[in-house]
This record gives C-alpha cells, structure tokens and sequence, in this order.
C-alpha cells in the first residue's frame, strides 16, 4: 500500500486548484477535495461552493455516488482537515468514515474552534491519515481564512495608490487618480474576492467614493462587499457610500479593535482598508495588518501628504520590516504586494 507523501502531491495539486473554485470570501474556507484509488488515479472531485452547501469531501463523494463507483478502500485528499463539526452540513471527518475510505490525505490542520480535530475522529476510526502535503501552497494559497481564524478577527488588507515618492493625494486633497486604469480594474476585481472594505470619515467627506466592485464597463459585479465607515464624524446620507448598490455601516468609533470585533461578530473575515492614509496608519501602528497592495504610479506629487503618517518609528532599526510577495509592472503602475516580515517586528 502506498504511502508516501510525494506521490500525493498531483492530486493534491488538482485539489488546491478545485479549492479555487468556490468564493474567496465568507464565513467558510475554499476547499477542494479528490477521491483517489491506490494508483493515485482521481476517481471523483469536489469542492465548496461557500456557507450552507456541501463541503468538498461530500460533493466528491456525492460526484463519485454519481458514477456508480465505491469509496471502500479509496484515498481522500483534501487541501484542508475534514471537519468535526455539525453545522448547517454534517461533520465530514465522520461522512469519510462512513463512506468507508482507507486513507485521508490533507495539506493543513484546521485552526477553526468548532471545526478542528477531524483527524482525530478520523484516526479512532481506523482510517489511515496524513498531513501536511503542500502545506506551504496551501497555508499560501489559504492564508486569508487561516491567518482570520487563527487569530479571531479579520484578516486586514491595506490597500493604497501613490506616486513614486509615496504620495496619496495632492496638497489639495485631491487624488483622483493617482494609479491608472489596470491597476483600478485590478482593484475593483479584487474588491469582489473581500467581505468590507473599511475608510476613514475624511476619506468619505472628501473623495465621496461609491467603494463598489464594478467592472470596467461600469456594471457592478454580484458580490459587493460590505462598505465601512470608521470615525466619529456623523455622515449625511447624500454620500455616495450610502447608495443601494451595496450595504453599508457607520461605527461611530475610533477603535480599531472594536469594529474588527464587529465585523466579525457579522461574519467578516476579511476587510480591506483602503484608507485613507490617517487610518491605515493606525491599523499599522497597531500591528493589526496582515497584507498590504501598493499600487505606485510613475508621477511625484512631493508634499505632506505621505501613505502613512507617523508610525513611531524614531530610528531606523524600529522601521516596519516587511517582505515583498509579489512585484509586477500593471500598465504603467507597480503593483506590490507586501507582507509584515515574520519574526521582525
Ligand atoms: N491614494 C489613496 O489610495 C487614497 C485612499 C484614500 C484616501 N486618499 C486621500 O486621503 C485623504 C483622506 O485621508 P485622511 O488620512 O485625511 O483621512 P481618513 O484616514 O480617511 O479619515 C481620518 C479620520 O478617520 C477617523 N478615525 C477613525 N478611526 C480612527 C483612528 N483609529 N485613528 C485616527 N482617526 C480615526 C477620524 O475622524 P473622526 O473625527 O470622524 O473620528 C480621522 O480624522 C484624501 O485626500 C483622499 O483623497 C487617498
């Protein structure tokens, strides 16, 4: 019988691309899931379309169901650990044991406080179990549902435009448009793959910006993510956040803390600060940020006006560390992709 991880690495592979298929944002994770026999051959595939519908290890075993094959004997393997919980689905640790598979393969433990623990069930029912396969493309791939649960809150994304001498606005306030029209079609997709996105007050009174996910023909994509509002200053509702394209909510607080707890108490796990730069300082100086995307535009503006305001950091050796994930030319703009550099800060 064999079992050596490595030779569960394709069909893993083929389960971390399924994974992608359900939505990027939500209560639940992206998982996908492929039935295997003893010669690694995929025999059936699923994966989850998001809250309320069948986990991927059920609608493998479902699609399985549906070509007349039996999973006694067979090998599951799943970019994330079956859970052992009952909500609005079945326990999948238990379905797998029911079904009857031999082994589990999976890539990461799940950090859910509910849901982990399936290997363990999975295990006392005899069923061979292995993990940690691909657990680097899977953590990767994962990160913003993992980091969220791992942590309680949401996973925080930063996002800004600036010129090349890191500006976010001309002395006027204005900055409209800094970056150009890849990198904001760039950002509307991503705005869809989010549950918020949170501004400041003044960002609201001065750009008065929609915050929608539309398409470059102006159309709005299905998801909208839900618009947040952070500061003390009351907001006439004749703002165009307030709009119907999406839903909208005003915490009237300055805590950071505090509306990262409600808008997980609301289901959100991840939110995008997209300013302005009083704000996503704060979240920085708080160390409450997982992500950042800088879009650089090849213009200068000079000025006061900077992406983030003081931090803090009085001498150099106390600067943010950060890692570069991801540099790439999009239109004439620089597109970053950044991350706090583990174990430096
Ligand atoms: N280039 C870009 O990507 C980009 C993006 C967004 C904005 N902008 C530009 O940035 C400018 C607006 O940004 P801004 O920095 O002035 O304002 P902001 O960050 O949008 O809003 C600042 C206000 O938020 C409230 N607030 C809520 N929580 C806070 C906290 N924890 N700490 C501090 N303040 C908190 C405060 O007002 P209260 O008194 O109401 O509590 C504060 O005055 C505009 O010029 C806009 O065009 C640029």
């Amino acid at each position: 019988m064999p079992t050596e991880t490595t030779a569960y690495e394709a069909p893993m592979r083929r389960a971390l691309e399924l994974a992608l298929n359900g939505p990027a944002y939500g209560v639940n994770p992206q998982v996908g899931a492929v039935l295997v026999n003893d010669n690694f051959e995929i025999l059936a595939e699923g994966w989850h379309m998001g809250a309320g519908t069948d986990h991927a290890e059920v609608a493998a075993l479902k699609a399985l169901a549906a070509k007349g094959i039996s999973p006694v004997g067979l090998t599951a393997v799943v970019t994330l650990e079956p859970c052992n919980h009952t909500g609005r689905t079945g326990p999948c640790a238990l379905a797998l044991v029911e079904a009857g598979v031999a082994r589990v393969v999976f890539a990461v433990a799940d950090p859910g406080e509910a849901s982990a623990r399936g290997a363990d069930t999975l295990r006392a029912a005899g069923i061979e179990v292995v993990d940690g396969v691909l657990a680097t493309e899977a953590e990767e791939q994962g990160r913003v549902w993992l980091t969220a649960n791992r942590l309680g809150r949401p996973f925080v994304t930063l996002k800004w435009a600036a010129s090349i001498d890191g500006r976010s606005a001309a002395e006027d306030g204005t900055s409209k448009w800094i970056s150009g029209p890849e990198s904001r079609a760039d950002t509307h997709l991503r705005r869809t793959q989010v549950d918020a996105i949170l501004v400041g007050t003044n960002t609201v009174l001065v750009d008065d910006p929609e915050l929608t996910a539309r398409k470059p023909n102006g159309e709005l994509f299905e998801h909208q993510p839900l618009r947040v509002i952070l500061g003390e200053t009351k907001i006439e509702g004749n703002y165009r956040i307030f709009n119907d394209a999406a839903e909208t909510v005003h915490y009237e607080t300055r805590s950071i803390h505090g509306a990262l707890a409600e808008l997980w108490a609301r289901g959100v796990r991840h939110v995008w600060v997209e300013g302005g730069p009083k704000v996503a300082s704060k979240f920085v100086k708080m160390g409450l940020f997982d992500e950042l995307l800088v879009y650089q535009a090849p213009m200068l503006i000079g000025g006061e006006r900077t992406s983030m305001r003081n931090l803090g950091v009085e001498t150099m050796s106390e600067a943010i560390a950060l890692e570069f994930n991801e540099v790439r030319l999009l239109g004439n703009d620089i597109f970053i992709r950044a991350t706090p550099l583990k174990g430096a800060n």
